[in-house]
């Protein structure tokens, strides 16, 4: 690795993430069925139909996978919380061993130095809350807000930093317009509410937690850089759709209380009615923002009606996922983000990685490719800090290889190896490359 610590500013923090269904194990302690069980458990969906019920067993083995944390070096480390776990039937009933594996959790990760960096919602709705309509129905965001309310005052003493919702366009737009991800809906008028629905829920949640007196709370959206595939109006303009969705929709209504316009041409109709006046509450001053990165897009029109675009294969090498390596996007993202958004507020890259078909052989792994990628982008990192943005940590995805949601245990994005059979945990090259840049 080609980057040290000593190269970032003292109070710099370097952390990884995980989230809790991909690798918790969701049949162990007790917590309740959610949307990813059943989406799961639909033919079609998923990759070998594989689930979320063992993962990499992280509820039984957290002790050892958070030495992994500390070994490394890392200052912080970002995990998710399973609403199901906590409250099974999404309201209601608590369980109580669900909140006692996230006490203890939060108390390990102290014990070894590390700061709790919570993520309250990272997509498994408990399914009687689909139900009742799941992210379409406006009541989500109470009982959102009551959920956050009851985890919080358990654990909320010890956290770092808290974002109620991993990934908003994941929630609303990749599980229902495109249906790649549970519920599996493909419909306007359900995206359109989901859209709304999860930044009320996130404005409900900050102003939970505000009530509970916490602070350094954030929140976390996914950005995806859209060029267009040539140089036409058209494929401009698609990719102005493009981002508008993707990226400005959360951005905008978060930090500026508007959704933009190109989004709103096709939105608008399919909105609650009275959407304007949750802004105030959408709104809600937050601590820092979190930003998720991974690749960009080539996108072009596609001849349909809106939102007309359709991705185009680009040129760039691409990571197992299929996706191009594009670390430019992440120095737009942290500048524009600032420029455009945030100003003084401090940023984080909450989320970068890469999937790799890694193999252990002669119990080790060698990933040249994950160590240059994120090489590539902590360069990106250095550029933006020595231009001022304030950029105060960076995370990398992910520490174990895990549950990749609909394509399964394959994509690896782990700094660990993880066999699925025996759930032995292996340190790639990369781990140590990093651990090496981080503590020598
Ligand atoms: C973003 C998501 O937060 C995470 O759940 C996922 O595994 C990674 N991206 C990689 O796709």
């Amino acid at each position: 690795m080609k980057h040290q610590r000593s190269d970032f500013p003292e109070d710099f923090l370097f952390g990884c993430a995980t989230s809790s269904y991909q690798i918790e194990g969701h049949a162990f302690g007790g917590a309740g069925r959610t949307q990813w069980d059943d989406f799961a458990a639909t033919p079609g969906n998923v990759t070998r139909f594989e689930n979320g019920d063992k993962a990499c067993d992280h509820y039984h083995r957290y002790g050892e996978d958070l030495d992994l944390v500390e070994q490394a070096g890392f200052d912080a480390y970002r995990f998710s919380l399973s609403w199901a776990r906590v409250l099974p039937e999404g309201r209601g009933p608590v369980n109580q061993e669900g909140l006692d594996f996230y006490d203890r959790l939060a108390d390990s990760l102290l014990d070894r130095g590390i700061r709790p960096c919570a993520t309250l919602y990272h997509w498994e709705l408990p399914s009687p809350l689909l139900d009742l309509g799941g992210w379409r129905n406006r009541d989500i965001a109470g009982w959102f807000a009551d959920y956050t309310q009851i985890i919080m005052e358990r654990i909320g003493d010890r956290m770092f930093s808290v974002a109620p919702i991993n990934e908003p366009w994941c929630v609303a737009w990749l599980s229902h317009f495109d249906g790649h991800h549970a519920p599996g809906v493909r419909d306007i008028r359900a995206t359109a509410r989901a859209m709304h629905h999860v930044l009320l829920a996130h404005g409900r949640a900050i102003e939970t937690m505000r009530g509970l007196g916490m602070d350094n709370l954030g929140g976390v959206f996914n950005m995806e850089w859209a060029d267009p595939a040539d140089d036409s109006a058209a494929a401009r303009a698609a990719a102005d759709r493009y981002d508008a969705i993707y990226n400005h929709w959360f951005m905008g209504g978060v930090f500026k209380g508007a959704y933009p316009q190109a989004a709103l041409d096709g939105l608008e109709p399919h909105l609650p009615r009275g959407w304007q006046e949750d802004f105030p509450t959408i709104t809600a001053p937050l601590d820092w923002c979190g930003i998720n990165y991974y690749t960009r897009k080539l996108i072009a029109p596609a001849g349909n009606p809106w939102p007309d675009y359709r991705e185009v294969e680009g040129p760039l090498p691409k990571t197992f996922m299929d996706w191009e390596i594009y670390p430019e996007g992440l120095y737009n993202f942290l500048t524009r983000t600032a420029r455009e958004y945030t100003g003084d507020l401090p940023l984080y890259v909450t989320e970068n990685g890469m999937a790799s078909a890694d193999v252990l052989e002669d119990g080790a792994v060698e990933d040249p490719a994950r160590t240059a990628y994120l090489d590539a982008h902590l360069d990106k990192v250095r550029q933006v800090i020595a231009e001022g943005v304030p950029l105060k940590g960076y995370f990398t995805w992910s520490l174990l290889d895990n549950y990749e949601w609909a394509l399964g245990y394959e994509k690896r994005f782990g700094l660990v190896h993880v066999d699925f059979e025996t759930l032995a945990r292996t340190p790639k090259a990369s781990y140590h490359a990093l651990a090496k840049a981080l503590t020598t």
